[in-house]
Parts: C-alpha cells; structure tokens; sequence
C-alpha cells in the first residue's frame, strides 16, 4: 500500500513541529519523532511506558547517509550496510554528535537502519532527517504489524498514524553490534544469522537469551495478555487439552506438522509452514487470541534456523516471567 502524498506531507510536517508520528516500516510499525529534538524523543518514552534507559533506533533514508548519524565505522559494518539496507538490519555504531543522548538512553553508540517500506522512505526524504522510533507498542506488549493495531494500542496518544498495510516481514529488525571489526547478534530479527554470515564470511555470534530452553530466565517482552506456555511440538494437544479441563481458555499455536490434529481448546491458530509466512503473522496471532478472551496460549518453538531463530527469540520471551514475577520489592 502507498499512502498518499498528502498524508506523507502531513506527517513530515508533524515531525517538523515536533510530534509523533506512527509509520510503517517492512518489520513493524515505529513511533517515529525527530530524532534531534529531544523534547519529541522524550514524548516517546512517555508514550509507550518505556524506561528512559532503553535506546532507540535511528531510522535513515538511505545508507550513504550513515555518517551523518554515526562515527567510527569498521569496514564490515560498511559492508553490512551496503548489503542489506533497505532491510530488516539494524547497525549499533559510535553516537554521532546529532544524536541526543535521549534517543541512545545515555550510550555512546547508536542503532541505526534505513527501513525498506516505500512509506517510511517517502517520509524520510520528506522529513529531511532521522526518525529515531521504537515499535509502536506500549513497553513489554505485542508490536504491531498493521496500522489498526496501533490505533487501537496508543489511540489518540499519537498525532498522526500514516497506514502502510501489513508488514512484510512481521518481526523486527536483526540488531547486530558493529562497532567492533568482528560484529555480533543482540537481537535476531528479519535479516537472518545464515545471510549475514555468508557476507561476512565468518560465523557470528546470538545472544544467550535467545537459545536459552528453560522459560522464566529472561523478563517477558512482546507478551500478550495471556500467558504464554512452550512445549514440545507432539505435546501441544495435550498440554492444551489438559489445560482447557483445568479450566483455562486456552489458545492454541497449532504446529504446521500436526495441523490436521483435532483439539479441544477455546481458539486454534494453525501455524504457517513457512517461516516467512509465520514471521509475518506471529504477532497478529497472538493479539487475536488476546482478544478472543484465551488466559493462556500453548506454543512449540520452530526450528532455530532461518527467521525461526526470531520467531523463537520472540516466542520464548513472551513466555518469560511477567515483570510481577521478577521484581522482588
Ligand atoms: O524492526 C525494528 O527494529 C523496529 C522498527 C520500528 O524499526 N523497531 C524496534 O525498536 O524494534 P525497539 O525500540 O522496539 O527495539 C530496539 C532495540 C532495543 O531492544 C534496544 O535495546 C536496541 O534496539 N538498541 C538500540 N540502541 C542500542 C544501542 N546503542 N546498543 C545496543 N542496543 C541498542
Ligand atoms: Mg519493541
């Protein structure tokens, strides 16, 4: 979908007086503001509940504008760059002097990518500047992948929504640390290990969160209301039966390789084959189940290869401990 060229013209304007605009991009939809107004970049952390610690991203129109925003830039994080943006990468580096501190939560280094969304690429080259945006959800909760599901999460919190249709991609973008000469995953997301490792040409490293088994060792992020429970594929009829007789209503992710399996549970979402295809609508299952009223949702993990490492990342920390559970004052 293109927006029109009035609605880009509006939203750059709101940008320019210092609003929040929320804005397609091909992984979710961001809470954009200028990301050299410091003013604007607080109202987001405002906005979504967000500890003023956690950074943002810096969202670009183009990758040779990535000096502007960026300083210290190794030879791979060019490379990087040069091949997968526009795309769901997003590249930490050394904090130029144009980005506040507010956008980077007190570091010295600063995320950056240039979305590949017709949409947010018009409103960039409108806007002139960097949009420094988070996902365009409230802190902890599902991202949103459509322009009703920001509307219906932040409402008349933000000043203008520009609607670009359905993400793509559906999960967010890969970060991977460059500011080193050896870069490294911090968050799996919509580029994925296997292609980045074949233009680098060395195997990297993902963080320890993403491939720990147990849930409960990590604060639950991208969680719905209803619990979330991580079973082995061949237990997820059962586990969801047994808690459907406890009284749950329960939500099933219903693993592509038992899909004709019947099962007795209050909602049944039948997961996708391909990992594109389940990528893309992760978090649209989750809030229907939501709001089909389940309590709990009984899940398999995918294989952890491809965007299955991000599908996995995403569903094992919508699993973990609610932040009631973790805090112990
Ligand atoms: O696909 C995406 O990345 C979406 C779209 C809107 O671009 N954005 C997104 O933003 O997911 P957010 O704020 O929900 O997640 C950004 C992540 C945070 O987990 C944050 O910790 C990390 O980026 N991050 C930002 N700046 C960083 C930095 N300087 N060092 C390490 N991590 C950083
Ligand atoms: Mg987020």
């Amino acid at each position: 979908m293109t927006a029109r060229t009035s609605d880009i013209e509006k939203a750059a304007g709101v940008l320019h007086a210092g609003g929040l605009v929320a804005l397609p991009t091909e992984t979710v939809y961001g809470l954009g503001a200028n990301a050299e107004d410091p003013t604007a970049v607080a109202r987001i952390f405002q906005v979504k509940g967000r500890p003023p610690s956690h950074p943002l991203i810096v969202h670009i129109g183009a990758a040779e504008h990535l000096d502007d925003w960026v300083q210290d830039v190794p030879a791979t994080a060019r490379l990087l760059a040069e091949h997968f943006w526009p795309g769901p990468l997003t590249l930490v580096l050394g904090r130029g002097p144009r980005v506040p501190l507010e956008a980077t939560g007190g570091l010295e280094t600063v995320a950056v990518r240039v979305p590949d969304h017709p949409v947010a690429l018009a409103l960039l080259s409108a806007f002139g500047g960097g949009v420094t945006a988070p996902s365009a959800n409230r802190f902890g909760s599902v991202s949103p992948t459509t322009a009703d599901h920001v509307r219906a999460e932040l409402g008349d919190a933000v000043d203008f929504v520009l609607d670009g249709g359905p993400c793509e991609v559906g999960v967010e973008s890969t970060i991977v640390d460059a500011t080193g000469e050896i870069p490294s995953i911090l968050r799996p997301g919509g580029v994925t290990r296997e292609d980045l490792e074949a233009v680098l040409g060395c195997p990297l490293s993902v963080p320890s969160t993403s491939r720990v088994r147990v849930p409960g060792q990590h604060p639950s992020h991208y969680a719905p209301r209803a619990r979330v429970v991580l079973v082995e594929p061949e237990k997820v009829v059962a586990e969801a039966e047994l808690a459907q007789e406890l009284g749950h209503r329960v939500g099933v992710f219903l693993p592509a390789s038992i899909a004709d399996a019947p099962v007795k549970a209050h909602a049944v979402v039948a997961v996708p084959g391909s990992p594109a295809a389940y990528a893309r609508g992760l978090y649209g299952f989750l809030r229907e189940l939501d709001q089909r009223g389940c309590d709990l949702i009984v899940a398999s993990l995918p294989v952890e290869e491809g965007l299955g490492l991000a599908i996995a990342n995403r569903l094992r920390r919508a699993a973990g401990p609610r932040p009631s559970e973790t805090r112990s004052g």
